[in-house]
């Protein structure tokens, strides 16, 4: 059984006049003990879609079922008890900041319930477990942006959760320090056994950790599987602007108009087999000439998937040639548009890359309250 099942889930905003619909009709599982992300670019419905998990935001339609019990409409205890079973992290840590870390973790055992005696001993537990078990008297702002997070994570681990929500928990953290909260929270899915649902606008993210990925554009699940099958492959367009930005695949749009005529393709392989042999080989045998204008090795987990942007010159029937023997080889082949290249495409959300804008802010801001559909 899923221990998360979405069916059908809209959520509509209603602003002065205007209507938003953050999510539509979304359906999706997530098993237990995984790890499941959902990536999209600003505006996608991202941190709307999470915080239906917990009822932090009331589906407008559609059903939430935990562990198989619809749970949309719990009020009162029902509710409380559900709030404990989901712990949540944001990228603002939002930590009380006049208060120790050990008090900020006191106050989710408070509020779970927790004999007052327990309250010390799990402190404890839940600073070691994070590696903080010498800050816990220690006040928020002497501490760094990992060690806010990791406080942040003791704090929604307190009540035993089978669930966390991260929301861009890593969006805010530098490189090295994101790697630390990546692999605690890894230590925490794997140890504890507690599914997660990671949310990130960060491939960097994703493709290291995610088992499946949902990605989200304009409210809906525009494709879902595994991280690996998604990211190598890409089906949508949203999925494959994600990916292509990530990996930074381009061609300089002011190169285009000098490059010599003939096609442009984009090849994607498996493995990290090089691929410059066969680009040589499939040169000489068909008369061609083949100049490798981008090329780039990224892994997913332990897979490495590669990318070659090549241009292939020559005779109409050579160049067919030459492209037919090349697709054998790979199982991504694309004929790219030379317009397209040479304009400066600039997609949706592209200033969005530090995750640092207005709107994160604001998400953190609505992050504890409830809101009413
Ligand atoms: N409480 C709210 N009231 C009105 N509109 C909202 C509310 N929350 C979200 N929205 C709107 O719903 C849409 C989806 O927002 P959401 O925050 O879920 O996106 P996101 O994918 O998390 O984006 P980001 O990557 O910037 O965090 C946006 O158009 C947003 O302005
Ligand atoms: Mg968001």
């Amino acid at each position: 059984m899923s221990v998360i099942e979405l069916r059908d889930v809209s959520v509509t905003f209603h602003e002065r006049r205007q209507t938003i619909e953050a999510v539509k009709h979304v359906s999706l599982t997530v098993e237990k003990g995984e790890i499941f992300g959902i990536v999209g670019f600003s505006g996608a419905g991202k941190s709307t879609l999470v915080r239906v998990i917990n009822l932090l935001q009331r589906p407008t339609s559609g059903r939430l079922l935990l562990d198989g019990a619809d749970i949309t409409d719990a009020k009162g205890s029902q509710l409380r008890d559900i709030r404990k079973r989901i712990g949540f992290i944001f990228q603002g840590f939002n930590l009380i900041s006049n208060v120790t870390v050990g008090r900020n973790v006191q106050f989710a055992l408070k509020a779970g319930g927790w004999e007052k005696s327990d309250w010390d001993r799990r402190t404890r537990e839940l600073l070691r477990l994070v590696g903080l078990e010498n800050k816990i008297d220690t006040y928020p702002s002497s501490l760094s942006g990992g060690q806010k997070q990791r406080v942040a994570i003791a704090r929604a681990l307190a009540n035993k959760p089978e669930i966390l929500l991260c929301d861009e928990a890593t969006s805010a953290l530098d490189l090295e320090t994101t790697e630390e909260i990546l692999d605690l929270l890894q230590r925490i899915n794997r140890e504890l056994g507690i599914t997660i649902v990671f949310i990130t606008h960060q491939l960097d993210v994703a493709k290291q950790v995610f088992d499946r990925v949902a990605v989200m554009e304009n409210g809906s699940v525009v494709e879902l599987g595994d991280t690996f099958d998604v990211f190598s492959a890409p089906k949508h367009a949203t999925t494959r602007s994600l990916v292509e930005r990530y990996l930074g695949i381009a061609v300089p749009p002011q190169l285009v108009p000098s490059l010599p005529a003939g096609q442009i393709v984009e090849l994607r392989y498996k493995g990290d087999a090089a691929l410059e042999p066969l680009i040589s080989e499939v040169a000489k045998r068909h008369g061609v000439s083949i100049n490798v204008l981008h090329a780039n090795v990224s892994y997913f987990g332990p897979h490495a998937i590669g990318i070659l942007i090549v241009l292939v010159s020559g005779g109409d029937a050579a160049v067919n040639a030459a492209l037919d023997e090349l697709k054998s080889h790979v199982f991504g082949f694309r004929k790219l548009d030379r317009t397209a290249l040479a304009q400066i495409h600039d997609a949706d959300g592209a200033d969005n890359e530090d995750g640092t804008d207005a709107d994160d802010a604001g998400n953190e801001n609505r992050g504890e309250k409830e809101t009413n559909a």
